[in-house]
């Protein structure tokens, strides 16, 4: 169920609830695609993450340069890069952010304080570059600031994270999606089979194939985001239709409601410990960022059994609130894209605490490694 944001702002001041933590938790924005198609002479250029200080005294910097037709595409970019355009949607949420948090409600610093702010990221270069962005909306430069600030942003090793789908982490992922993917179900809907067909008469290459495709429609759906020409065959209304099944097999995986725990159960069970430490003031924190993905956002909403199948689209959105009472009493409310939800099981959108933890508890691994064999 969705409700007006507004309409919430208003009732933060009526139920006289004090926020304490809040938890964002966001999608990457706008990237390169992670494959070029055959014949495609789309050239891409990055102006994004070229300058490296080796550290932050010194007067060196570094400028990264790739060298010219050896890449997936003309141009400058790595693959699946944040684009410039990616950013600005990160800078732009970190101003919203900010006009709410710290213009309206006064609730985070004016600046940058590494004891109330924490950063979180997979270790990708787009999820990376969506915290810098969105950081920079959320506290502006002061350009009277003569040091160099260097910001901690937690990350670890890609085999290790667990704040999207990680096969590796989770072989029992991989079992999962495989079957899934196999089956009939999957493969015999006749939209998926026509694809298949139409993609692989276009660009007669029959190893466009299975994963292959995927990649053939994130580029698609990455060339389209930018207005750029699509590959020479493909009609507009092929395009849409690639799209819509990227849409439709992200829903199909995570309605599926263990592959959506066992991809980021850990994860919850992180934003909840935060929420418990922040009440018996064991941390100091009252703003956590995470930096991830549609993988991340999906099985998220899903496990709280809000996912309605819709795109997750580039910098969107979930926000934890825990707020306290005079009586001691604590409260969760989930936001998602500037809209507050009723998380089912809960009996108001200011979900009661104990009810919070009942229904995270049944979508957080009790042995992480013993449920992915
Ligand atoms: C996919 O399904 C077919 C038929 O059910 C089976 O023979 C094949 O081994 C499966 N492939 C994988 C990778 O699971
Ligand atoms: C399609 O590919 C096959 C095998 O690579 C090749 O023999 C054939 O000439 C190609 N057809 C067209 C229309 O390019
Ligand atoms: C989790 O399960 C594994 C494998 O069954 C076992 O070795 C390990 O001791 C368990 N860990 C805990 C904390 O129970």
């Amino acid at each position: 169920m969705k409700f007006l944001f507004f309409l919430f702002l208003i009732s933060f001041i009526i139920c006289n609830k004090k926020l304490i933590l809040v938890q964002v938790i966001t999608r990457h924005g706008d990237r390169t695609p992670l494959k070029t198609l055959p014949n495609q002479k789309n050239e891409w250029n990055c102006d994004l993450n070229f300058y490296h200080l080796s550290n932050p005294e010194s007067k060196t910097i570094f400028q990264k340069v790739y060298i010219p037709n050896r890449q997936q595409f003309n141009g400058n970019c790595l693959t699946g890069q944040l684009t410039s355009k990616g950013f600005q949607q990160h800078f732009l949420l970190g101003q919203k952010l900010r006009k709410k948090y710290f213009n309206e409600l006064n609730f985070i610093p004016e600046k940058y304080d590494p004891k109330l702010i924490y950063l979180r990221t997979t270790d990708k270069q787009r999820t990376r570059n969506s915290v810098y962005g969105n950081l920079l909306g959320l506290f502006p430069i002061d350009i009277n600031e003569e040091k160099i600030e260097v910001l901690d942003v937690n990350t670890v090793d890609l085999d290790y994270e667990y704040m999207h789908v990680n096969k590796i982490l989770c072989p029992k992922l991989k079992r999962l999606l495989l079957d899934l993917e196999n089956s009939s179900f999957w493969k015999e809907r006749k939209e998926y089979k026509f694809l298949h067909e139409e993609v692989v008469k276009i660009f007669n290459d029959s190893s466009l194939l299975d994963t292959s495709l995927r990649k053939v429609r994130d580029n698609i759906y990455c060339t389209l985001s930018h207005g750029k020409p699509i590959p020479e065959g493909i009609s507009y209304s092929l395009a849409a239709e690639l799209v819509e099944e990227t849409r439709w097999q992200i829903e199909t995986l995570f309605v599926n409601k263990l592959i959506s725990k066992l991809s980021v159960g850990l994860l919850i069970k992180d934003i909840l410990e935060a929420m418990q430490n922040k009440i018996v003031e064991k941390i100091e924190y009252k703003y956590m960022f995470y930096s991830g993905h549609d993988t991340t956002l999906a099985p998220l909403l899903s496990n709280f059994n809000v996912f309605d199948g819709s795109k997750v689209y580039y910098s969107s959105f979930i926000i934890f609130e825990l707020y306290s009472d005079d009586s001691n009493h604590f409260f969760v409310r989930f936001i998602y894209n500037d809209e507050v939800y009723l998380i089912p099981g809960c009996k108001s959108t200011f979900c009661e605490f104990e009810t919070f933890i009942e229904i995270a508890k049944k979508v957080i691994p009790i042995n992480f490694t013993e449920e992915c064999v």
